[in-house]
């Protein structure tokens, strides 16, 4: 059987999307500066899941983490979002799918269970469809089974997570979304989870909001803290409640979004920087 141990929710979760060859050594490079949450998907098209394995395998080998201090989170993408790359027979059922994809992630990631399992992004863009139910079903068995601690979903909005809470007694542990500004950050969404307990990921928390980056409300906070206008959005992030996640390639960006775990906003600031969507 599995550990069940639950490691702790880390702060923060590292991205390794789009890293592609460089993905073992810059998985390993966020171990040794200090990451303790690792976020990939078994999509080769954007994830190479099994270079962020190679990646943990040196941590591991080189004494940095053990499996049980890391938090790792893999993802099921439907084959809509995948390219010929596929991790499971598209001729399955959607539940076998799941399985087959579970399968080739525990084998990428050389373990035998993750933390956090996540369907990527429901079926279509309009609502909670029946293959939704069929995959979050084939997901709870999983879980059920020992090979993920936590489920969640991403790339949800409101109307599809209140449909999935009328099909789906269990709510999920997580919601991961794309974080926009003009859109509240999310608020609709985040103030469903908060009030179900679930705990909202926020990701492209820069790149999707590159003119909060250059907000004179934001550089002049992080001018006055001595910090960096990327490191004000994450503490704003956490301050919301939310576990941000950073895509950096950068070992210095890796040391400067840790260090803003460190950096406490006045609740001000915090609701000034909320209001900017209007
Ligand atoms: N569920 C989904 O569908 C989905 C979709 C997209 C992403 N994600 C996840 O979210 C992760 C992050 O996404 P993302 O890459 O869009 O996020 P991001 O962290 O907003 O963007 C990364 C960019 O921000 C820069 N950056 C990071 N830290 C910085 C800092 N301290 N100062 C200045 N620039 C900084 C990076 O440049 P440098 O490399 O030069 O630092 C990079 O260009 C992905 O890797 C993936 O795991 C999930």
């Amino acid at each position: 059987m599995p550990s069940l141990q639950p490691s702790s929710l880390p702060d923060f979760l590292y991205g390794t999307a789009w890293k592609e060859d460089r993905t073992p050594a810059l998985t390993e490079l966020a171990l040794r500066v200090g990451f303790r949450g690792i976020d990939t998907a078994n999509q080769r098209r954007h994830y190479f899941e099994a270079g962020v394995g190679q990646g943990l395998a040196a941590a591991y080998r080189a004494g940095v983490v053990t499996r049980s201090d890391v938090f790792l989170q893999t993802k099921f993408t439907y084959q809509p979002g995948q390219d010929h790359r596929l991790p499971y027979d598209p001729t399955a059922s959607l539940s076998d799918q799941v399985a087959e994809s579970m399968a080739s992630s525990l084998e990428h990631l050389v373990t035998d269970h993750v933390d956090s399992y996540v369907l990527h992004g429901p079926a279509s863009g309009y609502g909670w469809t029946d293959a939704d139910s069929e995959v979050w079903e084939a997901m709870i068995k999983e879980r059920d089974a020992g090979r993920t601690r936590l489920l969640g979903v991403s790339n949800v909005s409101l109307s599809q997570l209140e449909q999935m809470a009328a099909r789906h007694p269990e709510a999920p542990a997580f919601v991961q979304n794309r974080c926009y500004t003009r859109l509240g950050w999310d608020r609709d969404v985040r103030r469903f989870c908060g009030e179900r307990k679930i705990r909202y990921q926020g990701f492209s928390l820069l790149t999707a909001n590159k003119e909060v980056l250059r907000h004179p409300l934001v550089t002049g906070l992080a001018a006055q803290a001595n910090a960096t206008a990327a490191q004000i959005v994450f503490s704003f992030a956490r301050a919301v409640g939310m576990l941000p996640l950073t895509g950096t390639s950068n070992a210095d960006h890796m040391k400067q979004d840790l260090a803003s775990i460190g950096l406490a906003l006045p609740a001000e600031a915090v609701e000034a920087i909320e209001s900017l969507a209007g």
